[in-house]
């Protein structure tokens, strides 16, 4: 049922997206948003930078807040935010003071333009056809195809250096290097955006794209 909910609610965040794109000629300079208060300070939205040997740009910490309080502030990635909610392998995470975390958020739109939804795996079509995701086992399949998206997208260290190899939470392997001034994620080479949080258990970075989220053979 839950599974339903987030199918239908991303539905919806996709059509509304379609409709509203072609009657907005500003849509992205037009609805900011008044600061949260408890979010991360004002300032903390700097380009990446290539004097930074640690990680893209320098915000400074609010060493009060978790990435669980912080995520769910920022308009433009709140479609991820959303998702990260709903794994409770991912949720418990951001809520562990613990453990540290580099959750890497792509833009709404980097989502809603996906050439197939987070829960679609091609492999499951040439399998089962066009009924792949049908009934009892096809909600379980869209359920573990998420969950490995969301997965996919948060990384189990942080601070996280250059050239760092690291692991997501679904097992694979990354890093990111800095090309002209601009951090990329690897392998996919993915742009990150900017660093839009920095928090005691961790960082928030806003990446242009998705990561690669195929089946991982591993
Ligand atoms: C966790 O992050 C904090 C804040 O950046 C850092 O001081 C600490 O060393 C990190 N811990 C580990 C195990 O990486």
């Amino acid at each position: 049922m839950k599974f339903l909910a987030i199918l239908s609610c991303s539905f919806l965040v996709v059509t509304s997206c379609a409709l509203e794109t072609p009657v907005k000629p500003h849509p992205q300079n037009q609805n900011q948003e008044p600061m949260d208060p408890n979010s991360a300070a004002p300032g903390i939205v700097l380009p990446p930078s290539s004097d930074s040997s640690q990680t893209p740009s320098s915000p400074p910490t609010n060493s009060d807040l978790r990435i669980s309080d912080v995520l769910g502030t920022q308009k433009q990635i709140n479609i991820f935010a959303g998702y990260t909610r709903d794994i409770s392998t991912v949720s418990a995470r951001l809520e562990d003071s613990s453990l540290n975390t580099t959750v890497l958020a792509p833009l709404n739109n980097a989502i809603t333009s996906l050439p197939r939804k987070p829960w679609e795996d091609p492999e499951d079509y040439s399998a089962y056809g066009s009924v792949a995701y049908d009934g009892k086992d096809g909600e379980d399949r869209a359920s573990r195809n998420f969950r490995r998206f969301t997965e996919a997208h948060v990384v189990t260290t942080s601070p996280w250096r250059e050239s760092e190899k690291v692991q997501n939470m679904a097992g694979g392997e990354l890093w990111w290097e800095y090309r002209n001034g601009v951090a990329r994620l690897m392998p996919g080479d993915v742009e990150v955006e900017r660093v839009v949080s920095r928090v005691a258990n961790g960082e928030v970075w806003v990446l242009k794209n998705a990561l690669n989220y195929v089946r991982n053979s591993h």
